[in-house]
């Protein structure tokens, strides 16, 4: 009896150990960054990451800056076709994969696996990259009013701006970033449960430049 109790501890304890939890993130810092202009200047695409990993404070003001609400109506830093607000974030790191939730500004879990390689599908510079933002639209989020292609594109464009919403922060703050439409994507609609209405369209590698 003493045994099987002990076993089932042991269980348990593992069980918890790697059971992946919510990541409270920090509220942003909106006063650090550099002007709208020097940012626009010194933005460019960069792949040579080092591999320590981002702050809480760096990772909780990019994903604000990314898609987080600005505003006391809930709207975000990102305009979104028809307020339909169709795009998610999925942070992936070592850790593991997980949601971006900006009402709460935390990270939700998905899955406790690190799908670095799958983001990076044939660029080994993005495993050695803290943090892979994956940019998804959900186009069911637009109804039906419009035609398939047309959802898809406008989820496109508001992918895009994210996007650029990263890009534009990385350059204000000194982290590095490339914004990429290559990744393994059956692979990544698996492990992040996708449906056929999640498009992934693009994902942005994230963190320090090599010194
Ligand atoms: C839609 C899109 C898809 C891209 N996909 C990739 C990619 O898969 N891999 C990559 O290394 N760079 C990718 N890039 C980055 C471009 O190669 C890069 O922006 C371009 O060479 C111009 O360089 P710059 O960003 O420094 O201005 C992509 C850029 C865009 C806009």
């Amino acid at each position: 009896m003493k045994k099987l109790l002990f076993i089932v501890c042991s269980l348990f304890l593992i069980m918890s150990m790697n059971a992946q939890k919510q990541i409270k993130l920090n509220a942003p810092n909106k006063s650090r960054g550099t002007t709208v202009m020097k940012a626009l200047s010194e933005r460019h695409s960069v792949r040579d990451f080092s591999s320590k990993e981002l702050s809480l404070q760096d990772l909780s003001d990019l994903l604000w800056a990314a898609n987080g609400i600005n505003r006391s109506d809930g709207k975000r830093t990102a305009p979104s076709a028809m307020n339909k607000q169709d795009v998610d974030i999925y942070v992936i790191m070592k850790s593991g994969a997980y949601l971006y939730d900006a009402k709460n500004q935390a990270l939700k879990p998905v899955v406790s696996k690190d799908l670095r390689g799958d983001v990076a599908g044939g660029q080994d510079f993005v495993k050695a990259a803290p943090v892979s933002l994956v940019l998804v639209s959900d186009i069911s989020r637009f109804g039906s009013m419009a035609s398939k292609e047309m959802n898809t594109i406008m989820g496109a464009v508001d992918v895009g701006t994210v996007c650029q919403n990263i890009n534009l922060f990385c350059a204000a703050t000194g982290l590095i970033t490339v914004p990429r439409a290559s990744m393994e994507k059956e692979a990544l609609k698996q492990s992040l449960k996708l449906t056929d209405n999640q498009i992934l369209i693009m994902n942005n590698p994230v963190g320090y430049p090599q010194k």
